[in-house]
């Protein structure tokens, strides 16, 4: 397992320091809240040039006003797989190499069964979405000197339902529970990684996973019921933040920074990371076979869009 010397307590600032990011590219999704604007806002002040995602080009025109850098705004709503589309080509447009592909955008824990594209709105949203942007990048990302993909994907991964991917219920129609749906496209997103990892064998690109911990971002905004109204009340939700030891937003993005950036992980791919470490994921984010499925699943779901 790779160590660090970085903890939970370690900042995004922290893990980047002394690291020149001049002349580097990173394309990060969801950039205008939580941990894509920290990790923007940090990476951007260590010299990279980021191309930084939004749902719309307001959203992103206005958190790249906020950084002090180069940050070229994008507009990529990913459940509409047009506009995914029209992001990636937007960049690869731009004909540059991308050092870093940052997949952080996400939504959790839908209360009620919602569609997007004929798929459950959490996969279609975290996964199929990223998985146009990955699959449309790649071959950008290997162009870069040492490119690395990051995947951002969540403990909550290990809620996934037996059998990990539900191929056979990918629209909820036999059966819907927000957490296990939550944790299923978030083990997409590692097995993307995995997947990814044994396509760029033999290229000096790599690509990983993450676990970011758990921190109050706006990401527990739809969340329902009681454990929503708990987490999303100031008040009650600082206080279930200290009992269950939750980070800043610092410390949030440092893990996807670390492995973004980090020296020690240029020949590092197809690993799950969480507080700046390697950690072992759950038995499914372990299955190639399983990854492999997903992978071809995936290309034939989306292969309008590619
Ligand atoms: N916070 C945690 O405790 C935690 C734990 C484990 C994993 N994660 C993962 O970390 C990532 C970042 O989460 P966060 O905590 O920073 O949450 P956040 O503050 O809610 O930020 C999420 C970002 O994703 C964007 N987004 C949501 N739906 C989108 C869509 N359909 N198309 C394009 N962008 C979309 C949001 O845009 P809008 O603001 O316009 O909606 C926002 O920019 C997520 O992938 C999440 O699963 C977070």
């Amino acid at each position: 397992m790779i160590r660090s010397t970085f903890t939970k307590d370690s900042t995004a600032e922290d893990v980047t320091q002394g690291i020149d990011l001049t002349g580097k590219n990173i394309v990060i999704t969801g950039v205008n809240s939580g941990l894509g604007q920290e990790s923007m806002r940090v990476l951007a002040s260590r010299g990279a040039h980021i191309i930084g995602t939004a749902r719309t080009m307001e959203k992103a025109k206005a958190a790249a006003a906020d950084v002090d850098g180069k940050v070229t705004p994008l507009a990529c709503e990913l459940s509409d797989f047009k506009s995914v589309q029209s992001c990636a080509q937007a960049i690869k447009a731009l004909d540059i190499p991308i050092d870093v592909l940052i997949c952080n955008a996400g939504i959790m824990a839908l209360p009620k069964l919602e569609l997007a594209n004929g798929f459950e709105q959490q996969f279609t949203t975290n996964h199929l979405g990223h998985f146009i942007l990955v699959h449309s990048l790649v071959d950008s990302v290997k162009r870069a000197e040492q490119g690395r993909i990051v995947m951002l994907s969540s403990l909550s991964h290990k809620m996934a339902p037996k059998g990990g991917i539900l191929f056979d219920n990918l629209d909820g129609s036999r059966w819907y529970k927000d957490w296990p749906f939550y944790g299923q496209s978030k083990l997409a997103n590692l097995l993307t990684a995995v997947s990814l990892s044994k396509r760029l064998e033999g290229s000096n690109a790599t690509a990983n996973a993450i676990h970011p911990g758990v921190i109050r971002t706006n990401l527990s905004r739809s969340m329902g019921g009681v454990q929503g109204f708990v987490f999303n009340n100031p008040l009650t939700g600082w206080v279930v933040g200290k009992v269950i030891g939750s980070k800043t937003v610092p410390q949030g993005a440092a893990t996807q920074c670390y492995v973004a950036t980090a020296p020690e992980l240029a020949q590092v791919s197809g690993k799950y990371f969480a507080d700046s470490n390697e950690e072992r994921p759950s038995r499914y984010g372990q299955d190639e076979a399983l990854a492999e499925k997903l992978w071809d699943f995936s290309c034939e779901a989306v292969k309008e869009y590619l």
